[in-house]
C-alpha cells in the first residue's frame, strides 16, 4: 500500500491526476449515466485521483445526497480537496480501498476507475466495498488493464509496482466470490476523433506503436466495465 501511495504522489506532483481525468472522462461519464443516480443517493469513489468522478456524482445526488472519494496517496486527495469546482458535497479521504473508514452499508453506489489491478489482493478490496454498501446498492468498476487488451500487457514492466492482469471472466468471478449478484460486464466505447493535440505530441509507447492502435484500442477493445448489486438477500460471504 505504501508502495501505490508514493507511486501516485509522484504522479500527482507530475500533474498526472487531471491527465487521467480527461484521458477516462469519456468513459466515466458513461458509467455515471448508468448509475441512476438521483438527490439523496451516498456515492463513493475508490481511488478517486484527482476527484473528477466525485464531482460529477456530487452534483447529480445533490439536495439531501454525498459523493466521498477515497485514495492510498495523500498527494491525490489533497488535489482533489482544493478543486475549485469541488460541489459543498463532495468530501474526501485518505485511505487503502481495503480498509475503508466507513460503517457497513453506509453507501448505495460505489465506484472504482483504473484502481482495482493495482491492489494486491483485489477480492478483499472487492468485500470490503460490498461490506460498504447498503443491500440494493451497486459496484461499478472501471478497468483498461485486462487480458483481453493486447496493447496493455506490458504496462506492468513500465510501472514500478506490482499489478494484477485478469481476464473479464476472472472479474466476474471476483464480484460474485465477495456477494455481488446480478453481475455483468461490458465494454465501454469512445468513438470520439482523437483530439490535434493527442495527435500532434503522439510517441510510440505503452503498447501502442501508432495513432491507429489508440483509434483500435478506444473503438474496438474498450474499457472493460463490471457491474453487480448487493442484494437484500444476500448473505454476507465468509
Ligand atoms: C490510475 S489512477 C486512477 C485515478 C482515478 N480513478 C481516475 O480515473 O483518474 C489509480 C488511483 O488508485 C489509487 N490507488 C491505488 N491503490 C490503491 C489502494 N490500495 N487504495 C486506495 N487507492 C488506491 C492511486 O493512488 C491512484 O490515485
Amino acid at each position: 500500500m505504501q508502495q501505490a501511495a508514493e507511486l501516485f504522489d509522484s504522479w500527482a506532483n507530475a500533474g498526472k491526476g487531471e491527465s487521467m481525468a480527461k484521458g477516462h472522462w469519456p468513459m466515466v461519464s458513461q458509467i455515471i449515466e448508468r448509475m441512476e443516480l438521483h438527490s439523496g443517493l451516498h456515492c463513493l469513489d475508490v481511488g478517486c485521483g484527482n476527484g473528477y468522478a466525485v464531482r460529477a456524482m456530487a452534483q447529480r445526488v445533490a439536495h439531501g445526497g454525498k459523493a466521498v472519494g477515497v485514495d492510498v496517496a495523500p498527494q491525490m486527495v489533497e488535489q482533489a480537496r482544493i478543486h475549485p469546482e469541488n460541489p459543498a458535497n463532495a468530501e474526501y479521504a485518505v485511505s487503502a480501498a481495503e480498509t475503508l473508514p466507513f460503517e457497513a452499508e453506509s453507501f448505495e453506489r460505489l465506484l472504482s476507475v483504473e484502481a482495482v489491478y493495482y491492489m494486491p489482493d483485489p477480492l478483499v478490496a472487492i468485500k470490503e466495498w460490498h461490506r460498504v454498501l447498503k443491500p440494493a446498492g451497486s459496484v461499478w468498476v472501471m478497468v483498461d488493464y485486462f487480458k483481453e487488451n493486447p496493447y496493455c500487457h506490458t504496462w506492468g514492466d513500465l510501472i514500478e509496482i506490482p499489478m494484477q492482469l485478469y481476464t473479464e471472466r476472472k472479474y466476474r468471478e471476483l464480484l460474485e466470490l465477495a456477494g455481488f449478484t446480478a453481475v455483468y460486464s461490458k465494454r465501454l466505447f469512445n468513438t470520439a476523433p482523437l483530439d490535434a493535440e493527442y495527435k500532434a505530441n503522439f510517441k510510440p509507447g505503452w503498447g501502442y506503436n501508432s495513432l491507429d492502435d489508440v483509434t483500435d484500442f478506444r473503438t474496438r477493445i474498450g474499457s472493460l466495465l463490471l457491474s453487480g448489486k448487493k442484494s437484500s438477500l444476500d448473505i454476507p460471504p465468509d
